[in-house]
């Protein structure tokens, strides 16, 4: 592990557990993403239509369904690998995702990373992330509900085509919005569901715990639990991390 990597693992967890100095760090993690995962069996849709990730994307950057486009500067469609272990559903763009054009890249994207990071998961190994509404809510509001309704489409058939393990759905507007349900965060999170027949795990929204450091530990109780129902489910991140499981008593 690197002077730099410790510091990102000790600034999310800000626990004991970030005294930890296992050698994982230092390993290559290779996962095997070939196509055999079964397929998720209420998701056949990409296969009735010539979706495409590129050409969804293209889809969201033209979309005028909503209102939402009137002040956007991009939309952000998403980013990841396809059949990711975790697909991460945030909100909506904010500031920086609006100027880029991609997900969660300002400062709670930089702790969504480290989160991820943290069980040996990144955007660019093995997770796709994107967000319930893709274009900028003005002043970061949240997306009305018929904002959410126009573009939940969108997440439905980039759903289709990704085929995530397990999602990860940050925050509240993220968790009651695929859950259909007006149940708080505080009492949806940690407990396991499933959206179109995938687990789900609702979490707190990174910038909720930048705003209130004292739920990281809650945090950190869910990425624990992330951990381990994807080690029971993918034997490659199984072994892949049981020197850091059993490290960080995960
Ligand atoms: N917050 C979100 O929910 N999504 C982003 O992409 C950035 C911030």
């Amino acid at each position: 592990m690197t002077g730099a990597e410790k510091n990102i693992f000790a600034e999310f967890l800000d626990t004991a557990a970030a005294a930890l100095s296992g050698g994982y760090y230092s390993q290559r993690v290779v996962y095997n993403f070939a196509d055999d995962r079964p397929d998720v069996p209420d998701v056949p849709r990409a296969a009735l239509t010539n979706d495409t990730l590129d050409s969804i994307a293209a889809e969201i950057r033209a979309c005028t369904r909503c209102p939402l486009h009137r002040e956007r500067k991009n939309a952000a469609p998403g980013e990841g690998i396809v059949q990711p272990l975790v697909l991460v559903i945030g909100e909506g763009p904010g500031a920086d995702e609006d100027a880029s054009g991609r997900p969660f890249v300002g400062k709670a994207g930089q702790l969504l990373d480290k989160m991820l990071t943290s069980i040996g998961l990144s955007r660019e190994k093995n997770c796709f992330i994107a967000n319930i509404v893709k274009c900028r809510p003005p002043g970061n509001r949240d997306p009305e509900p018929e904002e959410r309704a126009a573009c939940i489409p969108f997440l439905q058939r980039q759903l289709a085509i990704l085929k995530p393990l397990v999602i990860l759905s940050a925050g509240r507007i993220s968790a009651t919005t695929l859950l259909e349900t007006g149940e708080g965060i505080s009492r949806l999170r940690g407990i396991w569901k499933h959206y179109q027949g995938i687990p789900l795990l609702p979490t707190f929204h990174p910038s909720y715990l930048l705003r209130d450091e004292s739920k990281k530990t809650l945090a950190w109780e869910d990425m624990k639990s992330l951990c381990r129902r994807i080690a029971e489910l993918d034997s490659g991140y199984e072994a892949e991390t049981a020197a850091l499981r059993s490290a960080r008593h995960i």
